[in-house]
């Protein structure tokens, strides 16, 4: 078990051969053991292996390739249809149609998620999460064709690996470890904690490509804006809104 997850590496590119049905079955059963609030299981996963929905899907995943090539894509849903639907059928008056209820399914729809990546890579097939799915979440409604609350949180990308690249780095365990308390970090720290990840030949790669002086620039100019944070954020509380979650 350390030695999957210690060994995890996204996977951006994919063989044509599909997944053995069996396995799929067990990766996705491995998803619906994993906890879940009040036993409630508030998610559901959508496993699209179809083409054409694939290559719609592609679309909305700002194209990226790896969205054609993995051989399932499943989508990881904060679902509360199917328990609301239950209790209106047991004489129970359901009250989640709330901004707490939609993350406590988004809660349960990523550790679903995650149950699932490391019994994929358990089965040495490859997974990469797709970030985009928020971003695009009104698209991805339309197509997976998801009622009213059902919310598309994260996917996995899922195939055989055609690739085999290396570990990416991470920050130094007590970067983000605390002891009994929350230690705020000084400016020192920052500078010491930092100091790896800065020091990487991929970070100087990055530097030169970006045009940039350093890399936390690369992601406040380049990768994650404000611009586009703020319009990602208006349209996924409008997507909350239209399924049904803001009625707080
Ligand atoms: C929620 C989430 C969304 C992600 N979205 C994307 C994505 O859209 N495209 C991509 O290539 N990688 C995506 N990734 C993969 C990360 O870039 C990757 O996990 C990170 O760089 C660390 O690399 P590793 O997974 O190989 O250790 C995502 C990861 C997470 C957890």
């Amino acid at each position: 078990m350390h030695e999957i997850i210690n060994q995890h590496r996204s996977i951006r590119q994919f063989s044509a051969k599909r997944i053995d049905k069996e396995i799929l079955d067990k990766i996705l059963y491995a998803g619906s053991r994993a906890s879940t609030t009040g036993n409630m299981q508030v998610y559901s996963m959508i496993v699209t292996q179809d083409e054409d929905l694939k290559e719609k899907l592609w679309q909305a995943h700002f194209k990226q390739d790896m969205v054609k090539q993995a051989t399932a894509i499943i989508t990881f849903c904060a679902d509360f249809n199917r328990f609301n639907k239950w209790c209106n059928q047991r004489k129970a008056v359901p009250g989640y149609d709330n901004f707490l209820s939609f993350f406590t399914a988004a809660i349960d729809a990523l550790l679903a998620a995650q149950n699932v990546a490391l019994a994929a890579e358990a089965y040495k097939l490859g997974i990469c999460y797709l970030g985009t799915t928020t971003y695009m979440a009104d698209s991805i409604i339309e197509m997976l064709s998801l009622p009213k609350y059902v919310v598309p949180v994260t996917t996995l990308a899922i195939g055989h690996p055609a690739e085999n690249p290396g570990l990416t780095d991470r920050l130094p365990l007590e970067a983000i470890v605390h002891t009994e308390t929350y230690q705020d970090y000084s400016p020192e720290d920052i500078d010491r904690l930092y100091a790896e990840k800065e020091s990487l030949e991929l970070t100087r790669q990055l530097l030169a490509e970006n045009n940039k002086e350093t890399l936390a620039q690369v992601f406040t100019d380049n990768r994650y804006t404000k611009k586009d944070n703020v319009a990602f954020s208006n349209s996924l509380l409008k997507v909350l809104e239209k399924q049904g979650f803001m009625n707080q």
